[in-house]
């Protein structure tokens, strides 16, 4: 099956002559849920912008389902719907209206009962016909989505959906999603929030500097990079790591009061029955020792940095 959306080569340098994408490669496939994760700055808005046509690119291709942006536009964007991270509304029109104006831009027919369910999806019906200037910034942002699902695309982009959200928008968006996934529409999301990608993503981009660092399934990155944190308890505060131990991944947290080890959980050699009689012989006591498993916000930190 061709892809959904494909990312050829795409780079953007803004006038100010900054490089937000560096030669961008990317494949996005029908139906998926496709979170890119990066720090602030990395080109997540502007990689989302130039597929949608609200950014120009500099060089490169990008086709939506097969539809070239640039020389099929409207095509293009007939499939797209993008919800911004910034909010972007005319505060004068009543939410009902503005959602059916969204509609109409697209060129659909009107389709009450599809409307109404949408409103009704997103907790809006009850609020229909409110004006957007008096509602709660949770409620708008409810409105955005539905807007940017007004003309029933194939695809939607969210460019940071749940930063700042409530806890209730935030689970009504994942919500969302995972419906949006059962009627085939591809998803394509925007974080920092690691934990919104590990529990709703199929597969992982990370974007640092304007290039794509890693793509991969969820599960296989998990699989990969997923390591296990040993952490002793020491009876005796270190100030530094002993001599002995240099070498040994292995860092003093806590002031000294607790050691970890961090190391491949499927490998054969784990290393850590030789660190503990290690830690045996130079005499460094213990009295409490826990395992973890790194998770994605690990693997997320140990690609781009604790900036992130
Ligand atoms: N309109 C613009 N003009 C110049 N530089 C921009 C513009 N928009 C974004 N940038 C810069 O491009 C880089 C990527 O920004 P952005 O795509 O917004 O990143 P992210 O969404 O990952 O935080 C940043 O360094 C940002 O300052
Ligand atoms: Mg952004």
């Amino acid at each position: 099956m061709p892809p959904m959306i494909s990312v050829a080569a795409v780079t953007k340098r803004y006038k100010s002559g900054l490089v937000a994408l560096d030669a961008v490669d990317l494949e996005i496939a029908k139906g998926e849920i496709f979170a890119l994760l990066g720090p602030n700055g990395a080109g997540k808005t502007t990689l989302i912008g130039v597929i949608c046509g609200t950014v120009s690119m500099t060089a490169g291709r990008i086709l939506i389902d097969g539809h070239n942006i640039v020389r099929n536009y409207r095509a293009a964007r007939r499939i797209v719907g993008l919800v911004p991270q910034e909010i972007a509304l005319d505060i004068f029109s009543t939410v009902l209206n503005s959602v059916s104006y969204s509609r109409r831009l697209f060129g659909r027919a009107a389709d009450p009962a599809y409307i109404e369910r949408l409103l009704r999806d997103l907790s809006l019906w009850d609020k229909r016909d409110t004006r957007i200037v008096e509602l709660s910034g949770g409620m708008k942002r409810r409105t955005m989505i539905a807007k940017a699902l007004s003309h029933e695309p194939d695809v939607l982009f969210l460019d940071e959906p749940t930063a700042g959200v409530d806890v209730n928008l935030r689970r009504d968006m994942w919500a969302l999603v995972r419906r949006l996934r059962a009627e085939g529409v591809t998803v394509i999301l925007t974080t920092h929030y690691i934990e919104e990608a590990e529990e709703m993503a199929d597969r992982v981009g990370v974007i640092n500097h304007g290039r794509i660092v890693l793509v991969d399934e969820k599960a296989a990155l998990m699989r990969k990079l997923g390591k296990r944190r040993l952490t002793l308890a020491l009876q005796e505060p270190l100030p530094a790591l002993p001599k002995e131990l240099a070498g040994w991944p292995l860092e003093l947290e806590d002031g000294g009061r607790r050691l970890s080890y961090r190391f491949d959980a499927s490998a054969e050699d784990t290393g850590v029955p030789t660190l503990l009689r290690r830690l045996g012989e130079i005499g460094v006591d213990f009295n409490d020792l826990d395992t973890t498993t790194t998770t994605l916000e690990d693997i997320f930190v140990d690609l781009v940095g604790r900036a992130a």
